[in-house]
């Protein structure tokens, strides 16, 4: 019988290099889109896909992450001695029970994978998440809610992936694709950033994930590949073969918030979806373009 999925994975120790200057000082997961942090939209995804337990794979000068989820007890004494009911419930989604949050180090950056090992004590044999902050991912039904379903069908592996396209294959992980029945398909095969002309198909995986613990031993390994980092990639496609491993075309929008375009883009998104902003929003907009 398949576990239930209870626990997630954020890394976020990553340098943020393609954001500086902004992410001298700051987490790049820190900055705003609209009014929240990517850290806080990436939270609220795993808590509706049914996350309980929450770990942060962070970094020096990273603090601003976890002290997000605390209680702000100063700030929050404030509101209520004037009685600033709004501003209180905006703090909401920023409440974790207690206990559910944990945050490990990971001392130096040698890539995605090697930061997922560095939870290994939290996820310990169970099955996990892993979310992207900076991968934003505007749909109806969260995106991890819908891999949580397909994992809950299939058992092993899950991938969420978009078509991208072919000259921005060295950009991503690109699946191997079996099966495919035109909203989910059988991973054959996993290369990080293949060449356009080398890579097996134009699918590429977003920063959503379902794992098994299975996938720890091999990241143990330590070997290195695409940028001379440890991928998550290179130690995925070890699973496959010996447990189901599946990618779904999910529903949705991906915005890849570590680039500026991307990000600049997903502002306007999330601010058009929002009834308080968008009038506002078009208006201005029309006088740009
Ligand atoms: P990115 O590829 O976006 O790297 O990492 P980055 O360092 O954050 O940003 P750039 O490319 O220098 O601008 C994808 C995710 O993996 C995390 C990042 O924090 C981000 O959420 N990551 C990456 C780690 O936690 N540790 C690493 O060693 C590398």
């Amino acid at each position: 019988m398949t576990k239930a999925l209870r626990k997630a994975v954020f890394p976020v120790a990553g340098l943020g290099t393609r954001f500086l200057p902004a992410t001298k000082a700051t987490a790049k997961e820190m900055l705003p889109v609209v009014d929240k942090p990517l850290i806080q939209y990436a939270v609220e995804e795993a808590r509706a896909a049914g996350i309980e337990q929450f770990c942060m794979v962070t970094g020096r000068g990273k603090t601003a992450l976890v002290e997000h989820f605390d209680v702000a007890y100063e700030l929050e004494a404030t509101l209520r001695e004037r009685d600033k009911q709004d501003a209180m419930q905006l703090l909401a989604g920023t409440q974790v029970e207690p206990g559910s949050m944990v945050a490990v180090r990971q001392q130096v950056p040698l890539g995605l994978g090697h930061a997922i090992w560095c939870a290994r004590a939290f996820i310990g044999a169970d099955p996990f998440a892993i979310l992207l902050p900076d991968d934003l991912v505007l749909a109806d039904r969260p995106c991890l809610s819908q891999l949580a379903e397909v994992h809950a069908e299939t058992g092993g592996n899950v991938i969420a992936v978009t078509e991208v396209e072919r000259a921005h294959t060295s950009r991503y992980g690109i699946v191997d694709p079996g099966a495919d029945d035109g909203r989910m398909v059988e991973v054959k095969g996993l290369v990080e950033k293949p060449a356009p002309e080398k890579a097996p198909s134009t699918l590429s995986i977003i920063g959503r994930y379902i794992l098994t613990a299975e996938v720890l031993p091999h990241l143990a390994r330590m070997e290195r590949g695409a940028g001379n980092e440890v991928q998550l990639t290179d130690a995925m496609a070890r699973l496959i073969g010996s447990q189901p491993f599946h990618a779904l075309r999910y529903e949705g929008r991906r915005f890849d918030c570590g680039d500026k375009a991307g990000f600049l883009e997903a502002q306007i998104a999330f601010a058009l979806k929002r009834p308080d902003l968008a009038p506002a929003v078009r208006d201005f907009l029309r006088r740009y373009v």
